[in-house]
């Protein structure tokens, strides 16, 4: 039971497991926000609002000249409003008939439902009655009559409370929403960071992190999807917050279109931040009786730094945003064709390569671009789904029988939401393109985008998608989107409605997703966007894997997989193998290292197998028996970045199962120096009382060790405890040339009394720490 209304005090109370979120109705049945943060009690906490007479800062008609100090200017607002009076970033601006835009809210009632809501055509974690409860709070403007439903999903065994918004239009004309974010959120007091994640095509999600100064600062998209340039996700924390300590506030947006994320420290040192659709290209009719919800954002609260804000957000996603067989089904070890053939390939050299890949163990095989329409560059092709069979020399079902007649699944790659001038569908539908009348489009890769927001168009690819699948045996897509979008207009909007295309288009996405998944709910959909151009938390609810970026050098993806952890799990990011020199880079790294880094995501490979030595292919069988192993540690367990690759020349990171009985410990030096100092980590989720066992499973090539392949390192089966590997830790040995990687596994073996660990540190114990 997670949900409390206290009658006398009007206040509502969501309790978490370790954290406490409060709102109150105030004598003026204004909604205020008093408290989000460490558990406390549910005992009213409106006592922590400043309340003043602040000149410039405005007071409603209402209250006459009688109470100066109350101020919507000033007060912590749950959802705050444009234009009457409150003069810091609004959640919602609404455009009345007459022209104005003020919107004022008051309380009207409340309801709790023992489950959780879901958002019609929107993603939104779900759950069942055991994990979540539901409180909808619904507020009025009198004037216009506009009614707003807040709705609150509160999952109290993970910390984690989901907000989204209904706008109803009960007046008696049309109202134009202007903008309708999902969430705004008040702070009265303290001191914060932000840290948000920026970045571009084959460079994505880097950390950045900013003080919250004075003004407004803000992340966003406007180009039709979530982006390779902002990410939906931040992390509002103390300004002492580190990986394991201080108060932080996790936000990820469950959206996969244009979205603004702005923070506001206000007058008086408050703070004030709102999430929601990007207003730029937004402008929503709502006729009489008609409703507008906006997506849902996820909200988290921990005490115990950025990892805790990882870790409720890992479990979230992955078991509540996630869906389907492949939410808890391994996922396959892959061969993904494209930088292995690019788009030259015939149907023979995709049976070579699936050939030698099933020898070595790899279970899926994925014919990247090109397999259809005409098109043997990226100029052509867009939007014909049938297959070349002159190209593969045999049509799609036979070729899909060769696969899985080597035992391999076999999977392919679309894009959807693309057209290219040089296309049949393009003869035959231009109108489809988006482009503004009297304009020339925007081309990017020379191909245009397809109106998702029109029915007839998704009907269309759903029915296209649906026979390519049906057709030949299947059981992966890569959903790929190769350009951002602009030139916004949609052919069958009025006028009036422009404004709703871009939100449109997102809508459209998902129906389309949405049909296939269940349609062929056995399929596996990762998603892509020229890499990691849309990896947001509405992607994986269609698609629980996402190709994390079109950059696959083990050593730039270090700070990619590194800043995508903070709000995503290891499951969810798609990481391959790739051949040397790398193709974004042209740096060489060795095949171990490469592995070792795919293996923090949903492991694959990338290249033309049959061009390897024997060596190397006895390296790939060696680290897909490794990843098959550890499989459960790595895709289940808790995520801990130990040192970052932004300021430390070694990049080092583990994954230790819930229960603390195993952890992988895994180390990439991306940088060396002369008489090296060494690096020191101190691993996380252990059993201090346990004993381990320590065994390298994987260590640099000999040529890049110093010269006789010697370094000192703890013996194989070295035996430590928990206390010993958490308090005063590991040391990663050193590398004698760079990229080298170290994966060590770390096994409890045995749990020790606290009498037989007290002698073991004093030597006496019978236990052996060879
Ligand atoms: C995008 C993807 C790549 C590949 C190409 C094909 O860039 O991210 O992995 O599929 O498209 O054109």
């Amino acid at each position: 039971m997670g949900i409390f209304y206290d009658d006398k005090y009007k206040t509502f109370t969501l309790q978490t497991k370790d954290s406490t979120y409060q709102m109150k109705v105030d004598e003026n049945k204004t909604l205020l926000h008093t408290y989000y943060g460490e558990k406390t009690d549910n005992t009213d906490k409106s006592y922590l609002i400043c309340r003043m007479d602040r000149g410039f800062s405005g007071n409603p008609y209402e209250l006459g000249k009688d109470d100066r100090t109350y101020s919507p200017d000033i007060l912590p607002q749950e959802y705050s409003c444009f234009g009457t009076g409150d003069y810091r970033i609004s959640a919602l601006k609404i455009k009345h008939v007459d022209g104005s835009r003020g919107v004022c809210l008051h309380y009207e009632g409340y309801e709790i439902k023992e489950e959780k809501y879901s958002l019609k055509g929107l993603p939104a974690a779900y759950g069942t009655g055991e994990d979540v409860q539901t409180l909808i709070i619904t507020l009025k403007d009198s004037v216009s009559g506009i009614n707003v439903l807040l709705y609150y999903g509160v999952f109290e065994e993970l910390d984690v409370i989901t907000r989204a918004v209904e706008i109803v239009n009960g007046s008696i004309s049309p109202v134009i929403l202007m903008k309708a974010a999902s969430i705004s959120l008040d702070w009265q007091m303290g001191e914060y960071d932000w840290l948000t994640f920026y970045g571009r095509h084959a460079m994505e999600r880097n950390l950045q992190r900013a003080e919250i100064v004075h003004g407004q600062q803000s992340v966003g998209s406007i180009r039709g999807t979530s982006s390779h340039q902002y990410n939906p996700f931040a992390i509002v924390c103390e300004r002492s917050a580190t990986e394991e300590q201080g108060a932080c506030y996790g936000v990820s947006f469950v959206y996969s279109g244009e979205f603004l994320m702005e923070i506001e420290k206000d007058q008086i040192d408050q703070m004030r931040l709102v999430c929601g659709i990007h207003p730029e290209n937004f402008e929503w009719k709502l006729d009489l009786g008609e409703s507008f919800t906006t997506p849902e954002v996820l909200l988290t609260y921990g005490k115990s730094g950025f990892a805790g804000i990882s870790h409720s957000f890992h479990k979230l996603i992955r078991n509540h945003i996630c869906r389907g067989i492949w939410k808890d089904k391994p996922r396959p070890v892959l061969i993904n064709n494209w930088e292995g053939t690019y788009f030259h390939f015939t149907g023979d050299k995709l049976v070579s390569i699936a050939k030698e890949a099933a020898e070595l163990g790899i279970e899926l095989f994925v014919m990247d671009d090109g397999w259809f329409g005409k098109r043997d560059d990226d100029n052509s092709g867009l939007g014909d789904w049938y297959p070349n069979e002159e190209k593969l020399g045999c049509t799609l079902k036979e070729l899909g029988e060769q696969i899985v007649a080597l035992g391999m699944q076999f999977g392919i790659w679309f894009e959807p939401e693309s057209i290219s001038k040089d296309s049949d569908l393009y003869r035959m539908h231009p109108e489809w393109a988006v482009q503004i009348p009297g304009r020339k489009p925007n081309l990017s890769r020379n191909q245009l985008i397809l109106d998702f927001s029109r029915r007839d168009v998704q009907d269309y690819i759903i029915e296209k998608l649906s026979s390519v699948l049906k057709s030949a045996p299947v059981t992966y897509i890569k959903w790929d989107l190769n350009r951002s979008i602009c030139d916004k207009y949609s052919n069958i909007l009025p006028a009036e409605r422009q404004g709703e295309m871009a939100h449109g288009f997102v809508l459209g996405l998902y129906r389309v997703l949405e049909k296939l998944h269940k349609e062929f709910p056995d399929l596996l959909i990762e998603g892509c966007s020229g890499g990691g151009g849309r990896f947001d938390a509405g992607m994986l609810y269609y698609t629980p894997q996402i190709w994390c970026s079109d950059n696959t050098d083990a050593i730039e993806r270090l700070k990619i997989q590194y800043g995508t952890s903070f709000g995503y799990p290891v499951s969810t990011m798609g990481a391959h193998v790739s051949a040397v020199p790398n193709h974004q880079t042209g740096r060489e790294t060795p095949l171990s290292t490469r592995g070792c880094v795919a293996m923090a995501g949903t492991f694959g490979y990338e290249l033309d197998i049959n061009r390897i030595t024997e060596k190397d292919k006895e390296e790939i069988r060696r680290q897909i028996r490794i990843f098959k192993r550890y499989y459960n540690v790595i895709q289940y367990g808790n995520y801990y970045r130990l040192t970052t690759p932004y300021a430390n020349s070694c990049t080092v990171w583990q994954i230790a199962a819930a229960d603390g009985t195993e952890t992988l410990v895994s180390a990439v030096y991306h940088h060396v120096c002369a008489n090296a100092v060494p690096v020191f980590v101190k691993l996380k989720g252990l059993c201090e009382k346990a004993i381990y066992r320590l065994e390298l499973i994987c260590a640099p090539d000999e040529d890049i060790l110093p010269a006789g392949g010697k370094v000192k390192f703890l013996e194989q089966g070295r035996r430590l405890s928990g206390a010993a590997l958490m308090h005063c830790g590991l040391q990663i040995p050193i590398a004698w040339k760079e990229f080298g990687a170290w994966q060590i596994y770390v096994e409890k073996i045995e749990y020790v009394s606290p009498t037989e660990q007290g002698e073991a540190k004093g030597g006496k114990a019978n236990i052996s720490y060879t």
